[in-house]
């Protein structure tokens, strides 16, 4: 087989570029280790910022997103008993979206198979030949057959554990990491929202957060041990355990009810560099984790597919490479800003195992600081609705 570009991954990242690149007449294939079904059954945030929200545009897929999706002008911190709002809209006259990442893969998903787009599933044995030469291929199996695609470019968005990392060399790849003590236990339920914007709750028992999908599905988290199972949890423990880390005005209002999902995710930062090597390009969690405080995960993955996107349809139209060149640099510009951002929100709402009483103090001075400075706020509003691209 031939394309001009084979993207290893169907997650929102590859499944973007995808239909990105088929409005502007560039053939690609998708190879995806898993199924559609599995894909979609994975659940995570649910925060898009406007660049994402355009891509989505620009992609023609916006439709159900613009009609069911929720516009949040601000969100809220709490501390104990205490709490205040971030606007983002007086801040920085920009919003953000609420719009579950399952939805937009749904979405991405239902548009490439009308547009009769080439999506394999289950393969296995990737394997990128050729990404420093003019004429990289790439082989895997399916059904127990092997295939061989030849391609122009190979597009990496086959997520953290996929094989396009893994194919720059290791004299040629730096990685750049940390993990943190502690997990997100996340529950998700057929409850109203306790309140119509997010809450990011820093508490002496540790973090929490109160999300929501719409009207009546909501999302919950509470830092947990990484020793901990989703088992371990019931649903009453977790809500008792919810409860005690939000204020109490909104603990008294908070409807529980079964969950329908539970989960436990570790965070970690990382990043990769160069996002770019020959003719492979890395994008989307293939290059770069953030913990999810802050929702930065796909919202950094639109960026690279933004710049990749724009350096193809440079290519295919005139030959000029000048976008592809630069890609790398610009993407890693950008991405280590959302790194530092999600870092930091991290940093201040946690408790740490090691925390001294000082670096308690710290966090506090913090959270004070950002309460009463308009700087501080927008400083953290630009960052939360997403730095330009
Ligand atoms: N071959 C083909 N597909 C693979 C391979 C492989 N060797 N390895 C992994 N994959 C697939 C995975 O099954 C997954 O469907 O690549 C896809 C990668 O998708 P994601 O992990 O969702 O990564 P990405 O598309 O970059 O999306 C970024 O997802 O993880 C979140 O926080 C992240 O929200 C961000 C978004
Ligand atoms: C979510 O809704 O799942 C979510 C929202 C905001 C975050 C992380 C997760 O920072």
């Amino acid at each position: 087989m031939k394309t001009q570009v084979c993207i290893i991954g169907g997650g929102p990242s590859g499944l973007l570029l995808s239909q990105l690149l088929d409005r502007k007449g560039i053939d690609s294939i998708v190879l995806e280790r898993k199924t559609k079904d599995y894909v979609l059954g994975r659940i995570r945030a649910g925060i898009l910022e406007h660049g994402m929200v355009e891509l989505m545009r620009e992609a023609g897929v916006s439709e159900r997103m613009d009609r069911e999706s929720f516009i949040h002008d601000g969100t809220v911190i709490s501390y104990g008993d205490e709490q205040f709002g971030i606007n983002f809209k007086e801040l920085t006259d920009t919003t953000v979206v609420v719009y579950g990442q399952t939805e937009v893969t749904r979405d991405l998903y239902e548009a490439r198979e009308k547009a009769g787009g080439k999506i394999v599933f289950n393969v296995e044995s990737v394997v990128i030949n050729g990404a420093d030469t003019d004429a990289p291929f790439v082989t895997y199996t399916v059904d127990g057959e092997q295939q061989r695609i030849d391609c122009d470019y190979v597009a990496g968005c086959d997520g953290f554990h996929g094989v396009s990392r893994q194919t720059i060399p290791l004299d040629v790849r730096r990685e750049y990491e940390k993990v943190y003590p502690f997990g997100w236990l996340g529950i998700l339920s057929e409850t109203p929202p306790v309140h119509e914007e997010l809450i990011y709750a820093s508490s002496e028992r540790g973090f929490a957060l109160c999300s929501m999908r719409n009207e009546n599905l909501s999302r919950y988290y509470i830092q947990c041990s990484l020793s901990d199972k989703p088992e371990d949890w019931t649903d009453e423990a977790f809500w008792q355990e919810l409860k005690r880390r939000i204020p109490k005005e909104a603990a008294d209002r908070l409807v529980t009810g079964p969950s329908i999902e539970k989960s436990i995710a570790p965070l970690r930062s990382f990043v990769t560099e160069p996002m770019r090597w020959g003719r492979l390009f890395l994008c989307g969690d293939a290059a770069h984790i953030v913990p999810p405080t802050g929702a930065k995960g796909l919202n950094t993955a639109a960026s690279d597919i933004h710049y990749l996107y724009h350096g193809l349809v440079q290519f295919y139209a005139d030959g000029n490479t000048e976008g592809l060149d630069t890609y790398s640099g610009k993407a890693l510009a950008r991405i280590w800003k959302a790194e530092r951002f999600s870092w930091w929100m991290t940093s201040l709402l946690h408790r740490f195992p090691d925390q001294s009483e000082f670096d308690l103090k710290m966090q506090q001075a913090e959270i004070a600081f950002l309460r009463s400075n308009h700087a501080a706020q927008v400083a953290m509003a630009e960052n939360y609705v997403g730095l330009p691209y």
